[in-house]
């Protein structure tokens, strides 16, 4: 789920999307009828789309994995960077949400690379550490529901190879893992995590106030 940047004043913001995104008309189509849906506040923010596009040419990305789709605006983003042969394995649960992604994708015609799994995101990221791809995937981004976040991240960061990223959405939850008065289950979820990755001596880690907050998790 994301917003704007994080806590940068509306001007700024502006500028920020002004000078640096690079929007297609596709993009924004589909930042515009999620917009008219009741949860479209899920949608990721168009700097993050762009900044996750960066991320996975940067290292070299080919096989990614997805867990929580929406209308796909990060895996259009994501899989739009890939190179040809590039494919996304994608989590959702949800058949309405993911058939505006499957849409998007034709449009994009990127639907070829991304394979989607209607089923609890563990059971199909378990089906594939059963089938041994293990420390086969470059790419993993966690944006489902916050209580299985821990869930997701070990399992992700099993699929993934060394040298691999792990990206994780919404780890600052709009600044309410900061508010000691908040305690409801998906920002202890995401407070859990957060405590549990700053020592996980795995991965070299960054969290960025990207978005809602987004933490990058590099396995050794
Ligand atoms: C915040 S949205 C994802 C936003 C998306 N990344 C984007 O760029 O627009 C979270 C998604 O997680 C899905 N989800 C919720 N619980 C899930 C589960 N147990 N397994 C897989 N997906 C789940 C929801 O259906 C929803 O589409």
């Amino acid at each position: 789920m994301s917003t704007k940047s994080f806590g940068l004043p509306d001007p700024v913001y502006r500028y920020l999307l002004a000078n640096s995104v690079r929007d297609t008309p596709l993009l924004r189509e589909l930042r515009e009828i999620t917009a008219t849906l009741p949860m479209a506040r899920m949608q990721i923010s168009p700097e993050q789309g762009q900044f996750m596009a960066l991320l996975v040419k940067l290292i070299g990305a080919r096989r990614c994995i997805e867990v929580g789709v929406f209308t796909g605006y990060s895996s259009l983003s994501v899989a739009q960077a890939l190179p040809a042969d590039g494919h996304i394995v994608a989590c959702d649960v949800n058949e309405e949400w993911t058939a505006i992604a499957r849409r998007f994708w034709e449009k994009g015609g990127v639907a070829g690379k991304i394979t989607l799994h209607l089923a609890p995101a563990t059971d199909t990221l378990d089906k594939l550490l059963a089938g041994g791809e293990a420390g086969k995937f470059d790419f993993a981004f966690i944006d489902a529901d916050k209580p299985n976040y821990r869930a997701y991240y070990e399992r992700c960061l099993s699929l993934v190879r060394a040298g691999g990223l792990v990206a994780i959405d919404n780890t600052l939850w709009s600044g309410s893992v900061a508010d000691p008065e908040v305690n409801d289950a998906d920002t202890r979820a995401i407070r859990e995590l957060n405590a549990f990755l700053h020592h996980d001596e795995r991965v070299a880690l960054s969290m960025l106030p990207v978005g809602d907050g987004l933490t990058l998790a590099l396995k050794r």
